[in-house]
């Protein structure tokens, strides 16, 4: 049997992660939906950086780099965090560095395990069903906001804990594994609208970015799940749903 745990955010990460060794990063509004996005639409590989420091230098070099902050585009980058904006074909097989508030941050706090790979509700089946295929201890770590709880991602954390458990091949110790599978029950019938307490949602809406929310909160819109290798995130399957 192995164990799947939910942690709520960056700053309660050093709580858990010396049991594990797999880690699945949430960011559902919206980085790790952006990324599985530009996965399942033919993005080479993505560089997650933490800082603005780094992704200038990246920029300096001649990348193609995306910078978001507070849910806009900074000033002087070629992009943000919205999903659409990485189904463009200009895009197909090019290396984007990415930087953004949180989900950016989770990644890179994560990177010394052995397996990072990134989940979202869109591809909520495709991640669960491989993590349940992987025989190991999973922890999903929700980027949060600013190190505070949220909702979209522990909900999304929810799902994940959901299925892996209901496989019978997984058992959770930690309460907060329950309450996020509780909160994902009370949610899944109407999800865009549960959320709309969702701070960050609020901060999207009122950035006028209410299509992107709608996109983060569909499950199993794609099939994509990234991979962190050498410091970059790649397609680990190739079975793309869309061109
Ligand atoms: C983040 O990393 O905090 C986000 O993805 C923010 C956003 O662009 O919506």
């Amino acid at each position: 049997m192995n164990r799947i745990e939910v942690c709520f955010s960056p700053g309660e990460y050093h709580l858990y992660e010396r049991d594990f060794d797999l880690v699945v990063v949430l960011d559902v509004l919206r980085a790790t939906s952006a990324i599985c996005a530009a996965m399942e639409y033919g993005v080479g590989e993505i560089i997650p950086v933490a800082t603005l420091e780094e992704a200038k230098n990246y920029k300096a070099q001649g990348h193609i780099v995306a910078a978001e902050r507070g849910g806009q585009i900074v000033d002087g980058f070629d992009m943000g965090n919205s999903p659409y904006s990485y189904m463009d074909p200009k895009l197909k097989g090019k290396t984007v560095v990415l930087t953004t508030t949180n989900g950016t941050k989770a990644i890179n706090m994560a990177k010394d395990k052995s397996t990072v790979v990134i989940g979202a509700l869109n591809n909520l089946d495709a991640i669960s069903t491989w993590l349940i295929e992987q025989e190991r201890d999973v922890l999903v770590l929700g980027s949060g906001w600013k190190d505070k709880f949220n909702l979209e991602d522990t909900i999304c954390g929810g799902a994940i804990a959901d299925l892996c458990l209901a496989s019978g091949k997984f058992y959770a110790d930690s309460d907060s594994t329950v309450a996020a599978k509780f909160l994902f029950r009370s949610s899944r019938d109407n999800m865009f609208s549960f959320l709309k307490a969702s701070s960050h949602r609020r901060r999207l809406r009122n950035l006028n970015l209410n299509e992107d929310v709608k996109y983060c909160l569909t499950p199993n819109n794609c099939k994509a799940i990234p991979i962190l290798k050498n410091g970059s995130l790649v397609l680990l399957n190739h079975a793309p749903t869309s061109k």
